[in-house]
């Protein structure tokens, strides 16, 4: 089965009604990109969904929200339900990003609950996953993410995305090593419950010089891009080498 590549941006807590502009920048290459079987998406903070989703229309470019809540509607002050992000206009959202495990306390037991909120709602939930430094050092890199795999994947998720974000590579130039991708990205692909059809991106640290030799490893379906998505430059330079890469195959 051949798995079209993903090529998605996280935004964070960045943009303004402003920064719209990028995303015409951004057109011609995703509809590029999407000819040559690589999915373009950016996942702007909650209050940009809707304006990304009108100023796009019917664009070539995906978008996706970075969290929902559990419940479809109710007291949450502060919160967003998946059926409110797929109305402003994300057909995606990613769950259980470290940063949410970190500063919200998020587990994976939510983050499972979250993305069967999610694909109820007609959402393709982005998983993510991965190891701290020490854990990495201690040598347990495979049981954590084994663990997080097992308890945040929903039994249902037929169409869920999964993201290996190592923590110690997010926002800190570091880079996992091509082979240590490689091992990790094959480990999470045996626990699968779809293994050849569902997509396994990696994020940390991905930049232009870099983004080649990971999309070219054999279980990287993608990347989940920090930083360099806001920059049109390098988030456009991370798309090229993943259409590259398509074409060399
Ligand atoms: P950086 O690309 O800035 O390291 O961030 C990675 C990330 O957390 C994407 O979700």
């Amino acid at each position: 089965m051949t798995r079209r590549m993903l090529i998605a941006g996280n935004w964070k807590m960045h943009g303004l009604r402003s920064d719209l502009g990028f995303f015409d920048q951004l057109e011609p290459q995703a509809a590029l990109a999407a000819a040559a079987g690589v999915d373009v998406l950016v996942c702007p903070p909650a209050t940009l969904l809707a304006p990304v989703a009108g100023h796009c229309g019917d664009s070539a470019i995906l978008i996706g929200a970075q969290d929902c809540h559990t419940n479809s509607s109710g007291a949450h002050t502060g919160d967003v339900s998946a059926g409110m992000v797929r109305d402003a206009g994300a057909g995606y959202v990613i769950l259980g990003h470290s940063e949410r495990r970190s500063d919200h306390g998020e587990t994976s037991a939510l983050v499972c609950a979250k993305a069967e909120a999610a694909i109820m709602a007609g959402l393709i939930p982005i998983i993510c996953v991965g190891e701290t430094r020490e854990q990495r050092e201690a040598g347990e890199a495979f049981g954590i993410v084994g663990a997080q795999l097992a308890a945040s994947l929903p039994a249902a998720a037929r169409m869920a995305v999964i993201a290996y974000e190592p923590v110690w590579a997010i926002g800190t130039g570091l880079t996992a090593s091509p082979s240590d991708v490689a091992q990790m990205h094959a480990f999470i692909r045996t626990r699968l419950p779809r293994p050849a059809g569902t997509r396994i991106l990696y994020g940390g640290s991905v930049k232009p010089g870099n983004a080649g030799e990971l999309m070219a490893l054999d279980d990287v379906d993608g990347a989940l891009v920090g930083g360099a998505s806001l920059d049109i430059g390098q988030f456009g330079a991370i798309i090229d080498a993943a259409i590259h890469g398509c074409a060399a195959q």
